[in-house]
């Protein structure tokens, strides 16, 4: 196991401080922060290459050369086949809107779409809405109360043979569960169905490979893996051939222009390439990028799983706390670590700004995993406090919160 937390010194926002004391970003889940080569790669693009694509001139030839670039390093990066098989767009939800509106021109009444308790609403109310406007019936996959996992016997019962999408999440961003998504994209493919994989929270803790997967789409944000704010599709070449897309007429009539609607965020382009550049240097500097990609990513796992038990063990100190999730330490490559829980007698909110108030910034509320809060009964109490770790947080800054706690309750 490789202590990552070196790479700190790469990271400029993680130097700030709050009223004197160095700031704790345990916030990671809802955004990672940046090296300075990504911070560089943006404001390189805006100052040498700014250009709308296609044009017949040295800037435009430059950003095209790096848009292509871009392509392929996400490729790399979830192992897909050819850069063609990745589009770039605003984010995560708004791919997952377009994307879902393409599939519905597929659809009938009566087919079926399986979702889950356990996702993000992005990978929830673009398939609700489809429904609305199609007559496409909607099946849900329920979750076990106890270690807030994809209950999977209620996974097997909602997949009938009229089932034609199944969509889930890789991991958790309420309680970092990581789903057994090999087996459901099995499990989509034996009843005929086509695997639609939200992998934002599962892509800066672990390797992605879509074709050992072999799912049919797969969602992620830069955002979440210390780039911009930029969302990342990965679809199967035969399917984005086949689907037509809303777009406008002059455009690309082939994958990934297709889908890539408008001008995209060149620069926030240009820094998710920085991005993937970092992931790939993290442990290895020489090799194919996917390789090095697999191998930093491999690191980060192994390193994150030191960081999830120090992180479990000190909550479990706290009187009154529960965590939500996965806790057993034989199983905590069963989650990512993002740790969320309750204490009794406080709510979210109160907890969440006094660490705040402490310079140790934590997310409260529901953060849009909507069902699995309401499926809790947490959603009118407030949700819970979720602790996003990744690999440039340490153990000092685990026991920070830990003492932090121990104080707030007693
Ligand atoms: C699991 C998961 N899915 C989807 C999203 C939405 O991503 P985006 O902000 O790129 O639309 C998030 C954002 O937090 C998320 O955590």
């Amino acid at each position: 196991m490789i202590d990552l937390s070196f790479n700190r010194r790469l990271f400029p926002a993680l130097s700030q401080t709050h009223d004197g004391k160095p700031v704790v970003f345990f916030d990671n889940p809802g955004g990672t922060q940046c090296p300075q080569m990504v911070i560089d790669a943006v404001s390189d693009y805006l100052a040498k290459d700014n250009a709308n694509h296609g044009g017949a001139f040295a800037t435009s030839q430059r950003s095209d050369a790096m848009l292509h670039d871009a392509h392929q390093a996400m490729a790399d990066m979830l192992g897909a086949t050819s850069p063609d098989e990745i589009v770039f767009g605003a984010n995560m939800t708004t791919l997952t809107f377009s994307v879902s509106r393409a599939l519905g021109c597929e659809l009938k009444p009566g087919d079926e779409i399986v979702i889950t308790q356990l996702d993000h609403d992005a990978n929830v109310a673009p398939w609700l809405l489809l429904a609305r406007d199609t007559g496409v019936v909607i099946r849900w996959v329920d979750i076990r109360e106890e270690d807030v996992t994809l209950d999977m016997a209620s996974f097997e019962a909602a997949i009938t043979d009229k089932t034609k999408i199944v969509a889930a999440g890789y991991a958790s961003n309420a309680v970092g569960t990581i789903n057994d998504v090999k087996t459901i994209v099995d499990m989509a493919h034996a009843a005929g169905a086509l695997a639609y994989l939200d992998a934002v929270q599962y892509a800066p803790h672990g390797p992605i490979d879509v074709r050992t997967l072999d799912c049919d789409f797969l969602v992620c944000s830069a955002y979440k893996f210390f780039g911009p704010h930029v969302g990342i599709l990965y679809g199967k070449l035969d399917w984005l051939n086949r689907l037509s897309a809303y777009k406008v007429r002059p455009a690309d009539d082939r994958p990934p222009g297709k889908f890539e609607t408008g001008t995209l965020n060149h620069e926030g382009i240009a820094g998710t390439r920085a991005s993937v550049e970092y992931l790939a240097q993290l442990t290895d500097t020489t090799g194919a990028r996917r390789e090095r990609i697999v191998a930093g990513m491999t690191a980060i796992k192994e390193y994150e799983k030191t960081l999830s038990a120090r992180l479990i063990s000190g909550l479990q100190q706290i009187k009154g706390l529960r965590i939500w999730g996965v806790t057993d330490p034989a199983r905590l490559d069963r989650r990512v670590p993002t740790v969320s829980f309750t204490l009794e007698g406080y709510r979210p909110r109160q907890i969440a700004e006094y660490l705040g108030q402490r310079g140790i910034f934590v997310w409260d509320g529901n953060y849009y995993a909507l069902a699995v809060m309401e499926r809790l009964r947490l959603e009118e109490t407030g949700g819970m406090v979720r602790v996003g770790l990744t690999h440039y947080n340490t153990i000092e800054e685990i026991d920070r919160l830990v003492n932090e706690l121990k104080m707030f309750v007693r």
